[in-house]
């Protein structure tokens, strides 16, 4: 077997397929690695514009014992993106075009590279927009966003990725093609396969086409920024809200007291409307016109003021100013530059459990003797909270698993998920191995064997 270097590797490729853009480690080292360092660590990266040139690389790797790292656009937040030397990095960056825009179906037919502001840029011409939204749409791909099951904003609306797919195409390590671009909602033919690449992370197939669901675009928006007590007064507020019929919920982001004080100064945001040491609650709301939508949540607030025990309350009044807002809640990365590397999960809980939830993980930090404190914030109305510790990453080993036990320890007992969003990937592994049954893990590597029995696909993560 030939020992391999990037070059080489990037020399025997470049010529495979017409539709095959091959780039080596020279053309590599100017990019920008995006959310993890090693992302393009393997220094090969191979473009198809063809689901017929990503059969043909994949071939050629199989045939060759060569891994492959399918990636989309970088924004991965657990290192499922991570590649490494000897491996050929499976891009869908050219695999960008729009195939198809149905507006009586609300479906759109895509190649897995397109960005979601891509897609929704290409919808708005059509008074259309995606079901699903989330702060990275300037890079992540909807084949990336697929392959980790992302979720996002709307999620407490529309569900997740899964819920958005009609169809999709992948190739399988085998190099065969498994197409199954049904643009129906309704499919009741034995056991749906294609669900096994969504949140597959690019362990089974590399996707390459895909069918979706879109929506009806309501552009006309108010935000707010409410203070609360707890989550369970920012549910009060989301039931409320989507109880009135003039008026559409489209967000429902929470901010905990700390998060909210540190990003607030980092920006000079006046907090002076808020009680001291209130979370934070943005939503906006979508009605037929601007004056109806803020009218409509002025009339709702003064409605909740007593019974959701709000703690302050404050109405974007341009567009510029509802930027502001939401920059506090997207903008989320703000502690990095004083704690780098900050130990950061993605966790899911049963909202009416949130508020015990934090109390309990605040008091279980407590308890590790670590002084570590957390940053919380989430998409609260379908109880996916992030939470960043205030302290430079990696964690030492000493401390790792009791700070692991505070987060993690109850999060299945309260019928959540270990990991919500975002994926597994390198760094969730470990608590995938904790988290999910054995039972679970056994069937999902005898299905990785199945279909992948060299191993060929995203090796040396999570055997899945
Ligand atoms: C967010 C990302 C971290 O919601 O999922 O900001
Ligand atoms: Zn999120």
């Amino acid at each position: 077997m030939p020992h391999w270097t990037a070059n080489s590797l990037a020399d025997a490729l470049k010529d495979l397929h017409p539709d095959l853009r091959v780039l080596g480690p020279e053309a590599l080292a100017g990019r920008h690695p995006g959310e993890h360092p090693d992302n393009l660590a393997a220094g090969v990266m191979a473009l198809p514009a063809t689901t017929e040139a990503a059969a043909a690389l994949i071939g050629w790797c199989r045939a060759n014992h060569i891994t492959i790292m399918p990636q989309g656009g970088t924004s991965g937040l657990v290192g499922g993106g991570v590649s490494r030397a000897g491996e050929v990095i499976l891009s869908s960056q050219r695999l960008n075009r729009i195939l198809a825009i149905r507006p009586e179906e609300s479906t759109v037919e895509i190649e897995a590279g397109v960005t979601l502001e891509a897609l929704q840029a290409a919808l708005l011409p059509h008074g259309l927009t995606t079901g699903i939204d989330l702060g990275s749409r300037g890079s992540a791909t909807i084949g990336g966003m697929l392959s980790t099951n992302a979720g996002g904003i709307l999620a407490f609306r529309n569900g997740v990725m899964r819920h958005q797919i009609l169809g999709l195409e992948a190739v399988l390590p085998s190099g065969e093609i498994f197409s199954d671009l049904t643009r129906v909602v309704k499919v009741s033919a034995g056991p749906d396969l294609k669900q096994l690449f969504i949140g597959g992370e690019g362990a089974f197939g590399f996707v390459t086409r895909i069918v979706m669901t879109v929506e009806r675009l309501r552009p006309q928006r108010v935000t707010a920024l409410l203070g609360v007590a707890d989550a369970a007064s920012a549910l009060t507020v989301v039931s409320h809200l989507r109880g009135l019929s003039a008026v559409t919920l489209e967000a429902a982001e929470m901010m905990w007291p700390r998060y909210v004080k540190e990003h607030a100064a980092l920006k000079g945001f006046d907090l002076g409307w808020l009680e001291d040491d209130a979370a934070m609650l943005l939503v906006d709301v979508s009605a037929e016109t601007q004056e109806q939508a803020a009218g409509q949540l002025e009339e709702a607030l003064a409605d909740l003021w007593d019974r959701a025990d709000l703690k302050g309350g404050i109405i974007a009044q341009s567009f510029e100013q509802s930027r502001r807002f939401w920059d506090l809640r997207e903008d989320s990365g703000f502690y990095l530059a004083r704690f780098p590397e900050a130990p950061s999960f993605d966790i899911s809980i049963p909202p009416t459990e949130l508020d015990a939830y934090v109390a309990d993980l605040l008091e279980g930090l407590r308890r590790t003797g670590s002084g570590y404190e957390a940053y919380v914030y989430g998409h609260v109305a379908d109880g996916n909270l992030h939470i960043a510790l205030a302290a430079p990453g990696p964690l030492p080993k000493d401390i790792k698993h009791a700070v692991e036990d505070a987060v993690y320890g109850g999060v299945t007992a309260r019928g959540g998920s270990f990991s919500a969003e975002h994926g597994v990937g390198l760094e969730k592994r470990d608590a995938y191995g904790h988290h999910v049954s054995a039972l679970k893990q056994s069937l999902a590597r005898q299905i990785k064997a199945l279909l992948d029995p060299d191993g060929l696909f995203n090796a040396g993560k999570v055997p899945f």
